[in-house]
């Protein structure tokens, strides 16, 4: 008999946990699919009050960083829409005294910071920040430099084809040629001692993962080392079960004492997306507790018709599309094109709201920020906590 292609055995690495990093196991998916007019405008309602009342018809502040590690990148390409994101998510890391590289203190050069990396994909993310963090280095006193050591873990549940794990490397002996030749030219003659990124991937689901036991077992020599958690459009649930993840398998800032987590969680900066994708059983609990005391939500089933009005902050509207006075008519839920666009954004906004909450639960001076213009991304949403 055939073996069947679509069964991929669990993986047998020690840090596979089944559905540890679920924060509400004991409840299965919701049941409801359709919903009635009434109950979209209730929720439509909620939202509004919840503009005015909490964000004060605020919207989030635009905040468009860059970082000298992208600007070769960004002058080769005609369209730039993912180097302007890389390039603000690793101005923002920078600004978070998130990059990684620190400073002496007194002298000594404390220990190296994991920067773990979230539904990497093929770690392009990674790859410019280990670019952003040589630059950072080359301009730093050589006892700095020397003792600078730069782990990078990358999780992603896929394997993509054409991954950057090896061209992170390759860059750094590109930057390294570069540099010493410049210096030959100057005939300063020194050698510039920076050592190379150290670079470990797992395939796995975040929702099984240890990351304590991945991070003792991948990274021997960086026992005690602080994490940063980076991502760019880490989609739907896959960012609250990053979150559960760290607050599993970490000590965190609230809990700094937890003597079997070898790491701590220095901070995080995650573009988020896909909020349609948000499970009831994978939300932050903290994050749930607003939902229900602010009076958006009461049931599961009630999350996944927030989750579901999300995507209408993104379907766009084009010309030929009815006025607001039809759109009403055509739609289930009897609200206009305006009102559901409006809807959208503020559904999204709750659901981050909620993941906020969560960080600063943990101890995190926390923040929601548009780390691009929305003509770049419409998912322009960054959460940062430090
Ligand atoms: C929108 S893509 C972004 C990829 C990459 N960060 C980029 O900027 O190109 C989301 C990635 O998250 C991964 N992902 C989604 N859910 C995941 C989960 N539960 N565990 C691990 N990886 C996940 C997907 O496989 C995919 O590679």
């Amino acid at each position: 008999m055939k073996k069947c292609q679509s069964i991929v055995p669990p993986p047998n690495d020690p840090w596979y946990s089944p559905d540890m990093n679920i924060t509400d196991p004991s409840h299965s998916a919701a049941e409801k699919s359709e919903f009635s007019s009434s109950e979209y405008q209730k929720m439509a309602k909620a939202l509004n009050e919840l503009w005015e009342t909490l964000w004060n018809k605020e919207e989030l502040d635009l905040e468009v960083l860059n970082h000298d590690g992208l600007k070769e990148r960004l002058s080769e390409l005609e369209i730039p829409k993912h180097a302007t994101q890389q390039a603000s998510l690793i101005g923002h890391m920078e600004k978070s005294g998130l990059l990684g590289v620190s400073k002496l203190v007194n002298g000594q050069n404390p220990s190296s910071t994991i920067i773990a990396e979230f539904g990497c994909g093929r770690a392009e993310l990674s790859r410019y920040v280990a670019r952003s963090q040589f630059l950072t280095l080359a301009e730093t006193n050589e006892n700095q430099r020397t003792q600078s050591h730069r782990p990078f873990f990358l999780v992603d549940r896929a394997g993509p084809r054409m991954k950057f794990d090896t061209k992170i490397l390759k860059d750094y002996q590109c930057d390294i040629d570069k540099i010493l030749a410049e210096e030959k030219e100057k005939s300063f003659n020194k050698d510039i001692k920076i050592p190379p990124p150290f670079v470990k991937r797992a395939l796995i689901d975040i929702k099984d993962l240890n990351l304590n036991v991945a991070l003792n077992n991948l990274f021997p020599n960086d026992l005690n080392s602080d994490v940063v958690a980076i991502s760019k459009h880490l989609c739907g649930c896959a960012t609250d079960l990053t979150l559960q993840c760290l607050a599993n398998n970490t000590s965190t800032l609230k809990s700094i004492d937890k003597p079997t987590m070898t790491h701590k969680l220095k901070g995080l900066v995650i573009a988020l997306c896909c909020r349609q994708l948000c499970t009831y059983e994978t939300y932050p609990l903290v994050g749930r507790k607003f939902l229900i005391d602010s009076g958006l939500i009461t049931t599961p089933d009630s999350f996944r018709l927030l989750t579901k009005m999300t995507s209408w902050a993104l379907c766009g509207r084009r010309d030929d599309m009815a006025t607001d006075e039809e759109s009403v008519q055509n739609h289930f839920s009897g609200l206009s094109i305006k009102e559901r666009e409006v809807a959208g954004f503020l559904a999204r906004r709750a659901i981050d709201h909620g993941r906020l909450l969560s960080l600063c639960d943990m101890g995190y001076q926390s923040k929601l920020i548009r780390y691009v213009s929305p003509e770049t991304s419409l998912e322009n949403v960054a959460l940062i906590a430090q």
